[in-house]
């Protein structure tokens, strides 16, 4: 049995998609699509020059054999492509985060359930070594009762980030520094403590001409009564410092860092010590001049190839997506009634 793969948006995610889907024992790539066509034709080049480019996506879509669509496009795009994906019968696989509106990601939703397809959402950090073990910490309720959460994503996107690109830095496309570089610190906060159900908030743009923030501070409080407080900037000097999520417990403090949560840089759980032993493997998704978080997107991959195949996966499914735009949305909502918007 195999899973057949068509990719939209051949940029810098899209290259990984291909390259994990290639190296899939079981999925293959059998469509390409990217509106600068050399981008698709250039993978076509690396990973089999029978695979088919296009430059349209309706036209990929009319054309593809694929069963499943992974969409690597900008983020104001990721709602209707999802949505004619599941109108042409397509399981889909989309970037985080999963669409600007809550709006829209409900709609992708019951898109996917009345055409019957799978709607997954790539959140690549809940496989991270780091992450997985506090899963289990929390899980087994060896911190006992939690009290706070503090998320800290301090990073840097230098101004050729932005000015290289025709969405980033923009409103109706990229929607602000969150939904970029937060949402899968965001998604992790949800996974563990629940909906956000209450929000303080500022934002401001400092170092960047972007219409987006570059510089956020928030306060949260979830449905399970934790208490948060989230950082998030661009605007480190000359790399990224850190991206790190600290959990106060009952019996327990465990500090996720390094610069994409690859690291615990503190553990102390009065009934589980850290093994001396552990591998920390993570490596950062590199694109030239800048580094995101972790590139766990093969076994995303996998785990997707399990679901379609009826098998034992972890796949985060568009309800689960929903949490994290939900909290942003929130969380700019907020902020803009501070600022008087
Ligand atoms: N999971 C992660 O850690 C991770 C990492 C990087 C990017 N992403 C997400 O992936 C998405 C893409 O980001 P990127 O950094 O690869 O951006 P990018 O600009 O490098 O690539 C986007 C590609 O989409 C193409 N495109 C734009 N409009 C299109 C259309 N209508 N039809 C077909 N192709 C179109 C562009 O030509 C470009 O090649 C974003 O949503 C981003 O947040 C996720």
């Amino acid at each position: 049995m195999n899973v057949d793969f068509a990719i939209v948006g051949c940029g810098a995610i899209g290259c990984r998609h291909a390259a994990v889907v290639d190296a899939e024992r079981r999925g293959s790539i059998v469509s390409l699509c990217d509106v600068e066509l050399g981008r698709a034709k250039e993978l076509a080049e690396k990973y089999g020059p029978e695979i088919p480019c296009f430059d349209d996506f309706d036209q990929m879509l009319r054309h593809t054999d694929a069963s499943i669509v992974n969409i690597c496009t900008p983020h104001g795009l990721h709602a209707e492509m999802a949505i004619k994906a599941a109108n042409a019968g397509k399981h889909i696989l989309v970037e985080k985060p999963m669409a600007l509106t809550v709006k829209d990601a409900n709609e992708m939703i019951a898109a996917a359930q009345a055409n019957g397809v799978h709607l997954m959402v790539v959140k690549q950090n809940r496989f991270n070594v780091p992450i997985a073990l506090t899963r289990n910490a929390l899980q087994t309720g060896k911190l006992g009762r939690i009290f706070m959460v503090k998320c800290d994503v301090l990073w840097n996107r230098h101004d050729g980030y932005y000015q290289s690109s025709n969405w980033r830095g923009r409103l109706d496309l990229e929607g602000g520094a969150l939904y970029t570089q937060a949402s899968h610190f965001i998604d992790l906060l949800n996974w563990w403590f629940g909906d956000v159900v209450e929000v303080e908030a500022d934002v401001a743009t400092f170092n960047h001409d972007v219409e987006i923030e570059d510089c956020g501070n928030a306060l949260l409080k979830f449905d399970s009564g934790v208490m948060g407080a989230l950082t998030w900037t661009t605007c480190v000097y000359n790399k990224n410092y850190e991206g790190s999520i600290t959990i106060i417990g009952e019996f327990g403090t465990i500090k996720i860092g390094g610069p994409y949560l690859n690291k615990i840089e503190y553990w102390d759980v009065r009934a589980l010590p850290l093994q001396d032993d552990i591998v920390f493997c993570d490596k950062p998704n590199a694109y030239g001049k800048y580094q995101g978080t972790s590139s766990n997107h093969d076994k995303v991959v996998t785990n997707v190839v399990a679901k379609l195949l009826n098998e034992r996966h972890h796949v985060v499914e568009g309800d689960e997506g929903v949490m994290s735009i939900k909290a942003i949305e929130m969380i700019y909502a907020k902020a803009r009634r501070h600022r008087g918007e």
